[in-house]
């Protein structure tokens, strides 16, 4: 759709959710590493667990980072409740490796990893940020945690922090919907939102291939 065209901001914003949903839905058939589902040994899921951590301090330095550059006060108080809860999810996440004799750091990115938030990070405009984290990306995550803990081949030590980070995420996909009908109201802001929430999924899925590539493959970079 052209940036000349102007849709009800109701129906952008269910048009975006639509297609998040749309791409959680395809990843049902094959879920990725990150979901913890197809992992068949701890070492495997202690590789992931070490990269949703990265994933976990990353989302509160994006968050964080958003802050000075936000001029809407009710954006700039959710960003920053945002950085300290990815801090506390990280916090949980660092005592189930610490647990088990491993360094929660040593931990190197594929490529993907780093491209995610770093472009996330790059975002100027408040639309195109709500659209591409909060809601594709919180979304998404949101929606393979339930994954996860609905597995029977997920381990309990898995499953507990999940259910704590899964209970906090539930609000992180709604609010951007409520924000975003608000803000995105001329075509320039309604042609961001679209082009977030594509950076938001396509980032994402090479991303989860990566991890494929090192959880099932032994790929390192
Ligand atoms: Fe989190
Ligand atoms: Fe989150």
């Amino acid at each position: 759709m052209s940036a000349t065209v102007l849709v009800d901001p109701r129906r952008l914003v269910a048009e975006m959710r639509a297609q998040v949903d749309a791409y959680c839905r395809s990843l049902d058939e094959r879920l990725p590493a990150y979901s913890y589902v197809p992992l068949t040994t701890d070492e495997q899921r202690l590789l992931v667990l070490q990269s949703r951590l990265y994933n976990e301090i990353r989302a509160a330095e994006v968050y964080g980072g958003w802050l000075r550059t936000t001029p809407e006060f009710e954006v700039k108080r959710l960003a920053a409740h945002n950085a300290e809860e990815e801090l506390g999810h990280a916090q949980l996440l660092m005592r189930q490796l610490e647990a088990r004799g491993v360094d929660p750091f040593a931990y190197t990115p594929p490529p993907a990893q780093v491209a995610l938030f770093n472009t996330l990070e790059g975002l100027e405009s408040t639309v195109e940020r709500l659209a591409a984290f909060p809601l594709a990306g919180e979304v998404l995550a949101s929606y393979l945690i339930r994954k996860a803990l609905a597995a029977p081949s997920v381990p309990e030590w898995i499953k507990e922090p999940y259910r704590r980070i899964g209970e906090e995420e539930q609000g992180h996909g709604d609010y951007p919907l409520e924000l975003l009908a608000r803000y995105a109201t001329t075509p320039e802001a309604q042609a961001r939102v679209r082009r977030g929430v594509a950076i938001g999924i396509r980032l994402r899925d090479q991303y989860f291939r990566e991890l494929d590539e090192m959880v099932f493959a032994g790929q390192r970079w």
